[in-house]
């Protein structure tokens, strides 16, 4: 029986390396998300905090919270070896501040090894990996694993309104350009960026369902679990019913939206 891959071809080196050069470049909105992310931890910055980066691949989300908050220590996890790698190069100034931890999400023995609990579990482009069926019972260990008032927070890819599909995929690509035009001073056609991303990223098939804005959060809900998502799609943060966040939740008051 073939192998079966669940980190959706992030084991591989090529594809890890070419993210940590270039996600600044390919993820629309990068650091806008990244700080937002951090801006709705409800915490002052001199909060000594615990947190738990899932899927933290090079380190990027785990660096914007060990900035902001100077007392914080984040454990990162992450299935790729690869990834663990690049993180701990990028993460060695933190020391002892960054605990990295080689685990499939996948699997539920994952926690292994995972010192909880923790005020704040966070994660970004990651969780969409998985299965549904995982998922939901990942949502149950997170909150286990979440201090009473601790804040789970995933930034992740949700699926644009039917209606605004072309829109979406068109601002994505005007995103991108941009960025790449700031940060490296090029300017080349969507087609050969794309062209790029689709041979460096290689991006393989979901087995999950991909939520539309809010919808995670309104499933979970029902069966009593935290869900929080800054919801993104193409780079941008979701408006719904007139609020720039959607949702967010914590271990507490569990099902509350705002
Ligand atoms: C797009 S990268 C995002 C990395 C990081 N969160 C960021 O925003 O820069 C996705 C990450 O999720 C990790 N990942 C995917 N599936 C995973 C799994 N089953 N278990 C653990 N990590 C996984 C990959 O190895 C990769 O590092």
């Amino acid at each position: 029986m073939a192998h079966e891959d669940t980190l959706g071809g992030w084991g591989d080196r090529g594809k890890a390396a070419y993210f940590l050069e270039k996600a600044d470049i390919v993820v629309p909105k990068r650091r806008e998300q990244l700080h937002f992310l951090v801006d709705l931890l409800p915490w002052p910055a001199k909060e000594p905090l615990r947190v738990l980066d899932l899927g933290s691949g090079y380190g990027a989300v785990a660096e914007e919270i060990l900035l902001r908050y100077p007392h914080s220590a984040v454990t990162c996890v992450d299935g790729s070896e690869e990834m663990v790698k690049l993180a701990r190069e990028s993460l060695a100034k933190y020391r002892s501040r960054v605990q990295l931890q080689l685990a499939d999400l996948a699997h539920s023995d994952w926690q292994a090894g995972i010192d909880g609990p923790f005020h704040s579990i966070v994660s970004g482009l990651a969780i969409h990996h998985l299965t549904d069926e995982r998922k939901r019972q990942l949502y149950i260990e997170l909150f286990d694993l979440l201090e009473p008032g601790g804040a789970f927070l995933n930034d992740d890819i949700v699926a644009a309104p039917p209606l605004f599909e072309n829109r979406f995929r068109a601002i994505m690509h005007r995103d991108i350009q941009d960025q790449e035009r700031a940060i490296v001073g090029i300017s080349r056609s969507i087609e050969e960026i794309q062209a790029e991303m689709n041979e460096r990223l290689r991006v393989t098939p979901r087995d999950g369902y991909l939520p539309r804005a809010g919808e995670d959060t309104q499933r979970y809900d029902q069966r009593g679990y935290p869900v929080a998502s800054p919801n993104r799609r193409s780079g941008r943060l979701f408006p719904q019913h007139g609020q720039r966040i959607n949702n967010y939740f914590d271990h507490d008051s569990c099902g509350r939206g705002w």
